[in-house]
């Protein structure tokens, strides 16, 4: 799929001042600093649309951007972010549950996972409790460029195992660099392909 357009549309903290729209919609989730935001940039070949930032908890509301008229993507605050209030905390996971609970519109949820690192608890849980909401994923391994091949294959098939544990399956995967643009026509296909079914 070509990108033609792409547009920063609005930028809200409750999910009952999203768009009013039924175009189908991809959202972007992750620990903080995972790379959400540059990997919404690498897609749409802009790198100042999204708000990025070498410090974590830098993307805090709940962002829309409209690609070619037809379909959203969306980046949200990253779960994890450490050097906040609880009580801050507490705000985006509400936030980001109730944006994934009632946004019925929001047809796949990528979740990043940061290649470098063996499985970590607080994404196998948060993949866990999509499973238990019934919220659609899939699954994209970030920052390719900075590992190894083999170190990149060493993790998935360590995240691949330990999600095997509890999962009947493996959802669909990419691996993504936002540095080189690895993943990105894959990523774009499979996103043309859902619309096709949607639009
Ligand atoms: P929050 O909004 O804070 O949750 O972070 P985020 O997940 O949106 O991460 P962001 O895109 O802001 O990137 C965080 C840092 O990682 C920035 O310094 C990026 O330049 C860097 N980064 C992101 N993706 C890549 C990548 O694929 N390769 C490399 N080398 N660096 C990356
Ligand atoms: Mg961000």
């Amino acid at each position: 799929m070509k990108i033609k357009k792409s547009a920063f549309l609005q930028s809200v903290t409750d999910w009952r001042q999203c768009p009013q729209s039924q175009l189908p919609e991809y959202a972007f989730i992750g620990r903080s600093n995972v790379g959400k935001s540059s990997l919404i940039n690498m897609l749409v070949q802009n790198s100042t649309l999204a708000k990025t930032s070498s410090k974590p908890g830098k993307t805090q509301t709940i962002n829309h951007f409209i690609i070619n008229d037809e379909w959203f993507l969306v980046d949200l605050p990253g779960y994890g972010f450490a050097h906040t209030s609880k009580e801050t905390r507490a705000n985006w996971a509400v936030m980001i549950d109730d944006y994934l609970q009632n946004r019925p519109n929001m047809i796949c949820l990528f979740v990043l996972i940061d290649s470098r690192l063996e499985p970590q608890n607080i994404d196998v849980e948060f993949i866990n409790k999509l499973g238990e909401n019934g919220i659609p994923f899939s699954i994209i391994f970030t920052k390719t460029d900075k590992i190894s091949t083999s170190k990149l294959n060493t993790n998935v098939n360590l995240f691949k195992n330990k999600m095997l544990e509890t999962w009947e399956e493996f959802p669909p995967f990419f691996m993504t660099s936002s540095l080189t643009g690895q993943g990105r026509e894959e990523l774009l296909d499979y996103i043309g392909k859902i619309n096709n079914n949607n639009l």
